[in-house]
């Protein structure tokens, strides 16, 4: 259910949308809001992951053997969350794959100039034999994310993809001027940005949704 132009893939799920709006209404308490982005969480991590090889294997069933697929052994993960906000959608992709490797980079936004300011970075040690997605919910003015990513390159990964639940034209525009090769997945791209750079309509600031805090 994913719709792919370029490097942008709209996952158009009917579940996440109905979701998403969900957590688009002000209304929506913050234990709904958590859980609601844990839910999507999963979804998209189903399907970021369509692409993952599989191997056959000989397998006995209580009836017979058989050739059955697995998740080939040597394509492993690390999903890597941009605090805060990311943390809900991690929580719901680990869900579905547990055993993916979590990096996390702390980043917060300079009021004054919009740059995204590194407080705390750490990932795990083989990055270079993995393939990374780094998910945070929100791409707005996309700085997080070219910084976020550019990180990560530093350590060489197999393959980096970035997984948001909404994003920004202008965010999207200034993610791929940098990074036009990395694939950048999300739910939906609303209108535009406001004189605060939050995304309109948008859900609000998703760490003080999902966190209740202000
Ligand atoms: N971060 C958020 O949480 N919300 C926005 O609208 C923009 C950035």
């Amino acid at each position: 259910m994913a719709d792919s132009t370029a490097q942008v893939i709209r996952i158009q799920h009917p579940l996440v949308q109905h979701k998403l709006t969900l957590m688009r209404q002000s209304e929506t308490s913050t234990a709904k809001f958590r859980q609601l982005l844990r839910e999507i969480g999963m979804l998209l991590a189903y399907e970021v992951t369509r692409d993952l090889p599989l191997r056959l294997e000989s397998i006995q069933t209580p009836l017979a053997s058989t050739e059955a697929p697995k998740l080939a052994p040597d394509k492993k993960l690390v999903l890597v969350s941009i605090l805060r906000a990311g943390q809900g959608l991690l929580d719901g992709m680990l869900e579905l794959i547990p055993s993916a490797r979590v990096g996390h980079i702390g980043l917060y936004r300079d009021p004054s100039t919009r740059v995204p300011v590194e407080y705390y970075f750490k990932l795990p040690h083989d990055v270079e034999h993995r393939d990374v997605l780094i998910v945070d919910p929100m791409l707005a003015t996309g700085n997080s994310a070219i910084a976020a990513v550019e990180r990560v390159q530093e350590y060489n990964p197999l393959s980096i993809k970035f997984i948001c639940l909404l994003a920004a034209p202008e965010g999207i525009a200034n993610f791929h001027s940098h990074h036009p090769h990395i694939p950048l997945y999300t739910a939906a791209i609303d209108d535009h940005l406001d004189d605060h750079a939050y995304i309109i309509p948008g859900l609000g600031d998703a760490g003080d949704r999902a966190f209740g805090t202000r």
